[in-house]
């Protein structure tokens, strides 16, 4: 039998961790009196910690050196760390744990394959520390997403090609990254209005089992 996995991404996918970036950048930019929105934040999904600062210093008023970015950075980290400390598993989204026990009953394998740095903090919060096949997150990976690296990484440490493995994103730039992997991909959330997914859905609560597999098969 042909083994197949998915990897899900963390942030937007598994847990709301998006609305805790926005939180703490825009803290950050506040401080720095700089303008930042909900719009800006949107560009963030997906991109590593120093690419979303420099997305967000695209509005400052002058420019910041290498060492104040550094520390601009890790102040923003400080923030965040604030805010997903206080996570619990009544924070994973509405839908996750089900599929993610049906695809294990199924014995298809599952991967976390996530930009952040973050996540062995957040899948501990979430009592998820020890539930996925393999991780493959921010700590492990030189380019962020719309780069493939992190799912190929992810579908390696699974012992699985690339081709037998469905990712689940939120973010345009990781569809992107999940297609460039040779993947097929499922959009959620912020991506389920993205033409480029294999196949979209609000939440990963309205996905039914008859949708998901076609996908294991090349659709
Ligand atoms: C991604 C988020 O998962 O991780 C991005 O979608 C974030 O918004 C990136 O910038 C890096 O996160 P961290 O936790 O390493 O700062
Ligand atoms: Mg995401």
């Amino acid at each position: 039998m042909t083994e197949n996995a998915v990897i899900f991404d963390l942030d937007g996918v598994i847990v709301s961790t998006d609305d805790c970036h926005y939180r703490a950048w825009k803290r950050l930019a506040d401080e720095e009196g700089i303008y930042f929105d909900r719009e800006i934040n949107h560009r963030l999904r997906g991109v590593s910690r120093m690419e979303s600062l420099s997305i967000v210093l695209e509005r400052a008023n002058r420019p910041y050196t290498t060492e104040e970015r550094q520390a601009l950075a890790e102040r923003k980290n400080g923030y965040y760390r604030e805010l997903i400390n206080e996570l619990t598993p009544e924070h994973i989204l509405p839908g996750v744990m089900p599929l993610m026990e049906r695809l294990k009953e199924h014995g298809i394998k599952i991967a976390i394959g996530s930009s952040s740095k973050n996540t062995p903090l957040i899948l501990e919060r979430l009592g998820l520390a020890n539930y996925f096949d393999a991780v493959a997150d921010g700590n492990a990976v030189k380019n962020s997403k719309p780069d493939p690296e992190v799912f190929l990484l992810a579908a390696a440490k699974l012992g699985i090609p690339p081709a037998q493995c469905v990712v689940v994103e939120d973010a345009d730039a990781g569809v992107e990254a999940a297609l460039a992997a040779g993947m097929r991909v499922i959009g959620v959330g912020t991506a389920a209005c993205n033409p480029r997914a294999t196949l979209t859905v609000d939440s990963l609560a309205d996905l039914s089992w008859e949708e998901l597999t076609p996908c294991f098969n090349g659709v």
